[in-house]
């Protein structure tokens, strides 16, 4: 068991003979677990109170199930709302980000609009590496694009220090969290931050890859640079995670959006230990740490080890196969395919009700999409399909 009151997989490189036993330690956090997080911070209070303890969010998350469903969407802030979209105007996506009226505006946009049970915050995995000094914007039509590619052990030397210059940079972030659990009140916060394989991918191609290629190819022929690289991007990410959570937010999740191009021996030898180093930045704090890959079927328990305490499940995958591939006891996230969003009401009912008796045997499962919600998603869409979940029994299966 851990310390933090939440399960965590076993150490990184083991192997165990038996099967990992059930994350006993998902239960309510002790008032001397909480002590961990500043006295004013939303968890430390029940809901009743004014905070988020006992949210039925982040119940789930401790294995511990609610009556009622719970769910929030993966990018449910952004271009579908076009209260989004006119708040944006005139303003870049990065640029946004460090703005905290403004990230906090948009990361609560959503959770008024479709009572989602969770906010998550507005920022952008490339954020961090804008803190920290390097030279990336956010192409609209293109995605992220760095300045310098880093792709020889002369560029790793010359990435930027993470001192406290990369802490002062993030107080824009931990501002924008302050506002944004103020407003948020009883709905929790969940932070977030990418990966090391997907946001080192990003600056080893220096913008989006089909196939990331050259990344694949840092790890087999330099593998000590590409683990230098992957090692400052997960104290990078890490950092971000912890600025996000001791300002405010109740949960976190790293996404490693791009991880499925990886086989499993690439991702245990190359990956592994960074993910895991990002995630221990915050295994300290009593928070749950929830870990999604796409099309990550085959990484599921890897990516478990590397000290998640739940874990996102894409749409690939059927919530009850992921179950019977993780240790007994983990609790899940997901996975309605975004692309029932675009078909029939009965279709995308019923798609949520499958989703929920796939869930059903899981010790916690927080409802989301299988990946982002599209841009030109009908945000009504999404407001139903939240009330339709809110009136589910989640036990029924
Ligand atoms: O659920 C979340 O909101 C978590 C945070 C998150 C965002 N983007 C928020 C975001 C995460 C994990 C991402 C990942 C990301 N960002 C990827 C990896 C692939 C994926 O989708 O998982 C990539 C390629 C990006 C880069 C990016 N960010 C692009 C191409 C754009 C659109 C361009 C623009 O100018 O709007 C963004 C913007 C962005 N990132 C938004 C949000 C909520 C706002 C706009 C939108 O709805 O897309």
């Amino acid at each position: 068991m851990s310390e933090t009151g939440i399960a965590a997989g076993p150490a990184v490189g083991t192997t165990p003979d038996t099967p990992t036993p059930a994350p006993s330690s998902i239960r309510p956090e002790t008032p001397a677990e909480l002590s961990a997080l500043p006295a004013e911070h939303p968890a430390r209070r029940p809901v009743a109170e004014g905070g988020v303890a006992g949210a039925s969010v982040l119940r789930e998350l401790r294995g511990d199930r609610a009556d009622t469903p719970s769910v929030w969407f993966m990018r449910q802030a952004g271009r579908s709302l076009p209260e989004y979209r006119s708040l944006r105007e005139g303003t870049t996506m990065l640029d946004s980000c460090v703005r905290p009226d403004m990230a906090a505006e948009i990361t609560v946009q959503p959770v008024r609009r479709h009572r989602v049970d969770a906010g998550i915050f507005f920022s952008d995995i490339v954020v961090p590496a804008r803190q920290a000094g390097l030279g990336v914007e956010i192409q609209p039509g293109v995605g992220p694009v760095f300045d310098h590619p880093i792709r020889t052990e002369a560029d790793v030397d010359a990435l930027p220090a993470l001192g406290d210059d990369y802490e002062a940079a993030l107080e824009p972030i931990r501002e924008a969290v302050r506002l944004t659990v103020a407003e948020l009140g009883t709905t929790p916060l969940i932070g977030f931050a990418g990966a090391p394989f997907t946001v080192a991918s990003y600056m080893v191609e220096g913008g989006p890859s089909r196939d990331h290629l050259r990344t694949r190819a840092l790890m087999r022929s330099q593998p000590e640079v590409w683990a230098r690289l992957a090692a400052w991007v997960a104290e990078l990410s890490g950092r971000f995670l912890r600025a996000q959570v001791l300002a405010g937010a109740s949960a976190v999740q790293l996404f490693d959006s791009w991880v499925g191009a990886l086989s499993a021996d690439m991702y245990t030898t190359h990956v592994q230990a960074h993910s895991a180093a990002a995630l221990a930045r915050v295994s300290d704090l009593p928070v749950p740490r929830i870990h999604f890959g796409v099309g990550a079927a085959h990484l599921l328990t890897p990516m478990w080890e590397a000290g998640a305490t739940a874990m996102g499940v894409d749409h690939r995958l059927r919530l009850d196969q992921a179950l019977d591939i993780l240790p007994a006891g983990t609790p899940v996230q997901g996975n309605i395919d975004p692309a029932v969003l675009f078909t029939s009401e009965q279709a995308r009912f019923e798609e949520a009700r499958a989703v929920l008796d796939a869930g059903a045997r899981a010790s916690g499962h927080v409802v989301n999409l299988g990946h982002g919600v599209a841009p030109d998603t009908d945000p009504q869409v999404l407001t139903d399909l939240v009330s339709f979940l809110h009136e589910q029994d989640a036990h029924r299966a």
